[in-house]
């Protein structure tokens, strides 16, 4: 395929598949490129379901996860599994998202070997490197390393310049978050059935006002973990609420949720939810209480008010625009803001307000360009 570039899409976890699925579709269609995927398998089951939907089959598939994996034990077993597949594959570019150990040790391996890298999602910052851990670093690592940072916001672009990041190799794409939900939405309006499975919990929770959760943050791993327990709990005793919680496969989060949210007839604990389904949850809910990074991009697109159960955010867009708040993982302030958005019309509306600085749904597009260039 001597003329076209070859570009190695590398990824490994749930949200890397969607923010990546837009791009691998973009390159799949151009002429220009020879695209080929490699998936760590950091996670398997969440990132299936994102593959499945999308309709990836990956060139290469390490399959590293393990059960309750350590940081260094996968970070070592990334490192020399990736090295391997650009050996074997000499990309003209590797593309990695976001900041998970899979893109960290991506970036890495082809650093090692002089191949230029393409940062998605580039220039996220907290500003504090235990919130969110390890990401803050890893991201930090791919900045240092990548020849194309594709900035999703004007203030992701600022953060790599106040660090020197040659100016000329910072481009403002959106996010690809908002490409994977208008995707998903459009499918689903073909075909309503692949959002379909609520269902019997849509009927069973027919006039209570759902609260969405998700949770899965290593550095709210004990205590943080139980204090989210300890506010769902309590928020439970409302009869006019309902919780839906799709519970991350992380035996650290699962053991205490269902310990202690296990048997409350409005909380239901429930399998991580695939894609279709999670947007239907979204398009359902009244709110989201979440410490995820892709919630916080989602919800504000589809005007739902996010509560984010962490210390520091690097999404500071929703929270400037009134949309987010941060709550932290304190058990009082999680249910009093909550109530106050259940109880309180005024605030609710203030927070109600589709609002979308992440993007406008092209940003796949963009980025192939780059990549062409
Ligand atoms: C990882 C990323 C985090 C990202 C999150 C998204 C790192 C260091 N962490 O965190 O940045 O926000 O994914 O969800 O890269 N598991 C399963 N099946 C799955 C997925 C996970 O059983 O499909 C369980 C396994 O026991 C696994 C554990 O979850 O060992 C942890 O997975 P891991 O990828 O190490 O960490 P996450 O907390 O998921
Ligand atoms: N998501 C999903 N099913 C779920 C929970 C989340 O498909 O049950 C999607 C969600 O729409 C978002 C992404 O997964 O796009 C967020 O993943 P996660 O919270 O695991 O990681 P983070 O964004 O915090 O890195």
């Amino acid at each position: 395929m001597s003329g076209r570039k070859r570009i190695l899409t590398v990824f490994g976890t749930r949200p890397e598949a969607i923010k990546l699925f837009p791009l691998v579709h973009a390159l799949e269609a151009d002429e220009r490129f020879d695209s080929r995927v490699c998936v760590s398998a950091q996670h398997r089951a969440m990132l299936d379901q994102v593959l499945a939907i999308a309709g990836i089959t990956p060139d290469h598939d390490l399959d590293l996860m393990q059960p309750d994996q350590t940081l260094d034990a996968l970070t070592a077993g990334l490192l020399t599994g990736l090295g391997q597949v650009m050996d074997e594959e000499k990309p003209d570019w590797v593309v990695v998202q976001g900041d998970t150990a899979t893109a960290m040790t991506a970036a890495i391996a082809a650093y090692y070997r002089k191949i230029p890298v393409a940062h998605v999602e580039a220039g996220l910052r907290s500003g504090n490197i235990h919130h969110p851990w390890p990401e803050e670093v890893n991201r930090k690592v791919i900045g240092t390393i990548a020849r194309l940072h594709c900035a999703p916001t004007e203030t992701a672009a600022e953060a790599l310049r106040r660090e020197n990041v040659a100016p000329g190799t910072i481009h403002v794409t959106g996010n690809t978050v908002i490409d994977a939900l208008h995707w998903i939405t459009a499918r689903i309006a073909e075909r309503p059935e692949l959002a379909a499975g609520l269902a019997e919990l849509e009927g069973r929770f027919a006039g209570k006002r759902i609260v969405g959760i998700t949770s899965h943050r290593r550095e709210n791993f004990g205590p943080g973990m139980e204090a989210i327990a300890e506010a769902i709990r309590r928020l439970a005793t409302r009869g006019d609420v309902a919780m839906i919680f799709p519970v991350h496969l992380n035996p650290n989060v699962r053991s205490v949720m269902t310990e202690r949210l296990g048997g409350l007839d409005n909380v239901a604990l429930i399998e991580p939810l695939d894609y279709p389904h999670f947007a239907r949850l979204l398009g359902i809910c009244a709110l989201m209480l979440t410490d995820s990074g892709g919630v916080q991009e989602e919800a504000p697109a589809l005007g739902k008010p996010v509560l984010v159960m962490r210390e520091a955010t690097e999404r500071p867009e929703g929270v400037a625009a009134g949309t987010a708040k941060l709550v932290g993982t304190d058990a009082d302030l999680i249910v009093a803001e909550t109530e106050r958005l259940l109880d309180d019309e005024a605030a609710y509306a203030a927070m109600a307000r589709a609002h979308n600085p992440f993007g406008d749904g092209r940003s796949a597009g963009r980025i192939a360009e780059l990549l062409g260039q």
